[in-house]
């Protein structure tokens, strides 16, 4: 009697124990630029104790991610990355139902990405995509269109990266099926093709690499071109004239993580203005989700953009998806 006694109360002391080592940490998979990463958890940690272990990854390569851990998920909050894979992931039971107290504040645009996924993610924030353009690189007739970046002036002189591990490269394979249709989509990818220089892991490394000069031109989200500028690079920001795509960046809680106390107090608070406003402090110029959260200056103003309809429903589904990568693979990728 004395030792079963004994034991309940060491097996609830340990259990005890477990819940509070639990509710004191948040393992954090984060797509979006590393400073920003950085930032979020470092705030998040400070402010409620909470002990934060942070891993930055492309959008594509964290949901190939949160697909291979899905017998025994590790992660708790997939936070930033373009939305089509958050909605795969959500399509696909990776990610936990939660309807935030926080979703009154947000722009439409966010709650709908938050309906279509059957309240699996959210959104957090929007962007444009389009390139940026080295200006000490190209001095003359500088392009304006998707289809300047065909001119065998820039032969390998643009950079763009993999739509498998780059949620800004599906981004522009979806928008250019969207904008041309799916086979004039691919003949232009193919072409382009021809004056890439590299497809590159993660989608802001084109810029960055334009930034310095080793290409001419990056095909980016525009608010990642806007990041050079401002922090003094020769880059300018190019809205493509035919029209063009936007992300919504979403977040999403993964399926049976370890710490969901956790994964649900990180999130209510990452769509609060305060937690948004520092992305303007990393540097990053995305417009955000939270209505009260001040849109930084340098933010590309959506409104002056010529955006397409994008269809999140379909382009993040897992069967579009799934089936276009295969096609960039075996169309484009295999000519490497
Ligand atoms: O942080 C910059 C950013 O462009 C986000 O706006 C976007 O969601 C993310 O990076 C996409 O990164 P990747 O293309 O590497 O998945």
């Amino acid at each position: 009697m004395r030792t079963s006694k004994l034991m309940s109360a060491t097996l609830a002391g340990l259990l005890g124990l477990t819940a509070a080592a639990q509710a004191n940490e948040l393992v954090l998979y984060c797509s979006v630029q590393e400073e920003w990463c950085r930032l979020m958890a470092e705030s998040f940690q400070r402010e409620t104790g909470i002990n934060v272990l942070m891993t930055r990854r492309s959008s594509g390569e964290t949901y190939a991610q949160l697909k291979a851990e899905a017998g025994q998920p590790r992660g708790d909050v997939w936070w930033g990355g373009t939305g089509d894979p958050h909605l795969q992931a959500a399509q696909e039971g990776l990610t936990l139902e939660y309807r935030s107290p926080m979703l009154a504040e947000l722009q439409d645009w966010a709650v709908q990405q938050a309906e279509t996924s059957g309240f699996r993610t959210v959104g957090i924030y929007a962007g444009a995509l389009g390139f940026g353009y080295n200006s000490t690189r190209v001095t003359e007739n500088p392009p304006a269109c998707w289809a300047d970046l065909l001119d065998p002036r820039f032969d390998d002189d643009v950079q763009v990266a993999n739509p498998n591990s780059s949620g800004t490269a599906y981004t522009l394979l979806a928008t250019l099926v969207q904008l041309m249709g799916e086979d004039a989509a691919f003949d232009y990818l193919v072409k382009l093709d021809a004056n890439v220089s590299q497809y590159t892991q993660s989608g802001g490394a084109p810029i960055r690499n334009a930034a310095t000069g080793e290409t001419a031109i990056g095909i980016v989200f525009m608010h990642d071109a806007v990041a050079q500028a401002v922090q003094g690079a020769p880059i300018v920001p190019v809205a493509p004239c035919e029209g063009t795509g936007y992300e919504i960046g979403s977040m999403s809680i993964i399926a049976g993580g370890p710490n969901p106390d956790s994964a649900k107090r990180f999130y209510d608070w990452a769509l609060t203005p305060a937690a948004q406003a520092l992305g303007a402090q990393a540097n990053s110029f995305q417009v955000p989700s939270n209505k009260g959260t001040p849109v930084p200056p340098e933010s590309p103003a959506l409104d002056q953009i010529r955006l397409i309809d994008y269809d999140f429903a379909t382009y993040g589904s897992s069967a579009t998806r799934t089936r276009l990568l295969a096609r960039w693979d075996a169309e484009i990728g295999s000519r490497r």
